[in-house]
Parts: structure tokens; C-alpha cells; sequence
């Protein structure tokens, strides 16, 4: 657990690049800090690893303040991604990947060897390993830079816009492949991004900042939706916040019905909806009532085991009957259909319930605050909440960060304000 206590960066030219910071990102899981250009999430994640010193408060690991520990130490327990991975470009994607265990002192074999199986890991060919990395697309890059962090596996990932130098396709496989990687690896990850949408598709926990590096808001990713603290969150997490929360609600519980099915495209006759599926029972499209043996598209399908609501609903809106249409997820078959207005119907209930929720809590925290009790657990600022997922996520060791900037003076936060030097040496 990474613990923020009141923390405060002013550079040297009086810029306050954070202030008054307070934040827990728990152990095991993905902390994302998000907001608008220039408000403090590099400099935040700077001191994590100690590259930039805090002018103000204190940063603990598992309760020890970091000032305590040496910065090489540290820094070796830290993988470290920058954007578009910052790989070495006259160094080989293994030797690249080696970086960490190479400064660690292990043997020629036993880096290669683990850099051959963090490249299985992140899901690249052994045989890119002897490429440069211009030799690689961006996407590859990105996981050649995972890999790199991940080397010496460490127990922090310290990610800056991993993502984001990748068109949205590669960007929503990287997001899947750091989420599975996650859920093996449970790192503890603080992950920057200025993207709400990867912030709330990631994070376990999601700290907003406004400029000033005033934190707005902290919480999972549907509180924010469905309880922004204020106009600016709200603003930020952007008008179809309403849409988007969907995706939080399993559409495991919609009542399926039927319609008509046919396999050969001649037998679809009248006007009432009818689906045409392939002879292992997978759906291929709408037979078109008004031109016998043509097609619609089929538009999206959902799987209700593990699907979400807002795939339903975006299955129903692709349909040219508003009829959301689900399979099963290992075989693909046809498994009934259900209709925008169901879907719909559920969801209003699951706001009901939302609504009601806000409500009691509300109503709790101000009877606790009438009789002066102690704490007040506001969803919005727990970092102890559990998330609604455990995602992965990988880092990459900048070995600037582990050799250069750690062992030679200055160190790289040369703009450390006049008291900085003293809050260093506190213990
Ligand atoms: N060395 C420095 N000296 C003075 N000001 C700095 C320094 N580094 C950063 N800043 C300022 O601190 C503020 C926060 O910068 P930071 O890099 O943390 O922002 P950011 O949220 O990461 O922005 P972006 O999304 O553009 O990467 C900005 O106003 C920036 O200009
Ligand atoms: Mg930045």
C-alpha cells in the first residue's frame, strides 16, 4: 500500500504542481490517476519513485516513509513505463528486457532466459527478440516496455500513458492483455492516464485531479460515475457517464425470449422478426421482410454469463428490430433474444437501487456528523473499496531510473523547491 499524507510538490519557479495530496493506492491493485493536461499526475508518480522529491507531507510504502529507504532500492522494487515504452533503440528488444536483471548482476543465461519467457508473457513472439525496437510497431513496443518493468518483478508498476501512443484497437487489446496479465501477476499499480474511458475501464480505483494537482476525487470507477463530487468530475467523466456506467451491471439476469429461426434464408416468410443462424446454430443475421432471401446485418450479440448491460443495450441498438440478440460464450449458438425495452427496464431498476443507496448513505453520514462522530466513510474518497475487477498491469524499468539518476548527483528532480532537502532527510 502506497499512502499520499498531505503531499505537496512547488517547484523552484514557485509552480505548485501538487497540493495538499492525500491517497491510498492499495496493494494488488490498479490505482489510476487521471486528469487534465499539466495538473500534476507525472509529478505525482515521479515521487512514487522517488525522481522527484515532495516539498510537502510524506509518502509511505507499507507504512515505511519512502525517504527512508535508498532510492536504488527502491527504485529495483518499482518498474517504471513511460509513454510509448521509452525503449533503448541500440539495444536488442531482449537486451532491452534484460536491462533490470543485467544491473541486478544475474548471469548472460539466466537473463535471456527470463527475458525469452516475459516476452511469452506479454504475448510476443520469441522471435522479436532479436529486432530493434524501430523494427516494431507501437503496440509491440509498448509490451516489449511491460516486459522490460516487469523483469526483475517487482512489486510496484508505476505506469505513465502507457497506452497511449496507440491507435484505439491496438490501445483496447493492450487493455485486455494488462487486465488478464493483472489478474495472474497482482501488482500493486498506479497507472496515469488522461483517458477517463481507460481510467474507468482499468482502475480498480480512479483518482481524479483538477489542475494545481488538487485531487477532485477518488473511488472506483462506478462511484464516479454514478456519484461525481462535482461539476468539474462530472464534466470529466463526460455527458454519457449514464451510458457508460452500464457497463457495471452483468446482464446475466435478463429474461431471454424467442424468436423465429431459421436456417436456410428461403424458409423466412411474413413480417414477424426472424433470425437466420449457420448449421452449428450460430446467428448470421435478420432475414429482411420486405426483400425474401436477402440479409440484415446482424449488428452486435452479448454473452449473458459474461457480458454487461451496456453490451445488451449496444446489441439491441445495432439491431435492425431492437432486438438485442445472445449466445452462448464458448460455442457462439443462439441463445434467445431480448429487447431494448427490457433492457431498459432493468436498468431503471438498477438506478432505483443505486439512488436508494445514495440516499441511506447520505442520510448516515449526516447522522454521524450530527453527533460528532468520528469518521464519515464517503464512497467517494475510500480508497479501501473494493473495485468491481482486478486488472493487470505491467511496467517497464527506465534503467536511467535505476542507475544514472539513482547513483549520480544531481538526482533528477533539480528543481526541487529550498525545503525539499530537509524533508528528505526526515526518517
Ligand atoms: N521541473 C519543473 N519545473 C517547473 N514546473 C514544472 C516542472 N515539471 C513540471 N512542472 C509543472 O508542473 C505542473 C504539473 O506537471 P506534470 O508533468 O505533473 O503534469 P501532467 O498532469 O503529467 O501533464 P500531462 O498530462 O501533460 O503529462 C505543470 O504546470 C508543469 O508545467
Ligand atoms: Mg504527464
Amino acid at each position: 500500500m502506497i499512502e499520499f499524507e498531505s503531499v505537496g510538490k512547488t517547484f523552484r519557479d514557485g509552480t505548485a504542481a501538487v497540493v495538499d495530496l492525500s491517497l491510498t493506492a492499495p496493494s494488488d491493485k490498479i490505482t489510476v490517476i487521471v486528469g487534465p493536461s499539466g495538473c500534476g499526475k507525472t509529478t505525482t508518480l515521479r515521487m512514487v519513485n522517488r525522481m522527484i522529491e515532495p516539498t510537502s507531507g510524506a509518502i509511505t510504502w507499507d507504512g515505511s516513509p519512502l525517504n527512508s529507504m535508498r532510492k536504488t532500492t527502491l527504485r529495483r522494487q518499482m518498474g517504471y513505463v513511460i509513454q510509448s515504452g521509452g525503449l533503448f533503440p541500440h539495444r536488442s528488444v531482449l537486451d532491452n528486457i534484460g536491462t533490470v536483471p543485467g544491473l541486478l548482476g544475474w548471469s548472460k543465461a539466466k537473463t535471456q532466459q527470463r527475458a525469452l519467457e516475459l516476452l511469452d508473457a506479454v504475448g510476443l513472439d520469441r522471435k522479436l527478440g532479436q529486432r530493434y525496437p524501430a523494427q516494431l510497431s507501437g503496440g509491440q513496443q509498448q509490451r516489449v516496455g511491460v516486459a522490460r518493468a516487469l523483469a526483475a518483478d517487482p512489486l510496484v508498476m508505476l505506469m505513465d500513458e502507457p497506452f497511449s501512443a496507440v491507435d484505439p484497437v491496438v490501445r483496447s487489446e493492450l487493455h485486455e492483455f494488462f487486465l488478464g496479465l493483472q489478474r495472474e501477476l497482482s501488482k500493486t499499480i498506479i497507472l496515469i492516464t488522461h483517458d477517463i474511458d481507460e481510467a474507468v475501464k482499468l482502475g480498480d480505483q480512479v483518482a481524479i485531479l483538477r489542475v494545481g494537482g488538487h485531487l477532485a476525487q477518488v473511488g472506483t470507477p462506478q462511484e464516479l460515475l454514478d456519484e461525481p463530487a462535482d461539476a468539474f468530475v462530472e464534466g470529466f467523466v463526460g455527458r454519457d457517464r449514464g451510458y457508460r456506467s452500464l457497463q457495471f451491471l452483468p446482464a446475466g439476469n435478463l429474461g431471454l425470449e424467442r424468436v423465429k429461426v431459421v436456417r436456410d434464408l428461403e424458409a423466412a416468410r411474413g413480417h414477424e422478426p426472424t433470425l437466420v443462424v449457420d448449421a452449428d446454430a450460430r446467428p448470421v443475421g435478420w432475414a429482411d421482410p420486405e426483400h425474401p432471401g436477402q440479409i440484415f446485418a446482424l449488428g452486435s450479440t452479448f454473452s449473458p454469463e459474461s457480458d454487461t448491460l451496456r453490451v445488451a443495450l449496444d446489441s439491441a441498438l445495432t439491431s435492425p428490430f431492437g432486438l438485442a440478440v445472445a449466445v452462448d460464450r464458448g460455442t457462439g449458438r443462439y441463445a434467445g433474444v431480448v429487447s431494448a425495452q427490457t433492457i431498459l427496464g432493468q436498468v431503471t431498476e438498477a438506478r432505483a437501487s443505486v439512488v436508494e443507496s445514495i440516499s441511506v448513505r447520505a442520510a448516515e453520514a449526516d447522522r454521524e456528523a450530527a453527533g460528532g462522530a468520528t469518521a464519515i466513510t464517503s464512497t467517494s474518497t475510500g480508497p479501501e473499496t473494493e473495485p468491481p475487477h482486478a486488472p493487470t498491469t505491467l511496467d517497464e524499468t527506465d534503467p536511467a531510473v535505476l542507475v544514472e539518476q539513482d547513483d549520480l548527483e544531481p538526482p533528477v528532480d533539480q528543481d526541487a523547491a529550498p525545503g525539499a532537502a530537509d524533508s528528505e532527510r526526515r526518517t
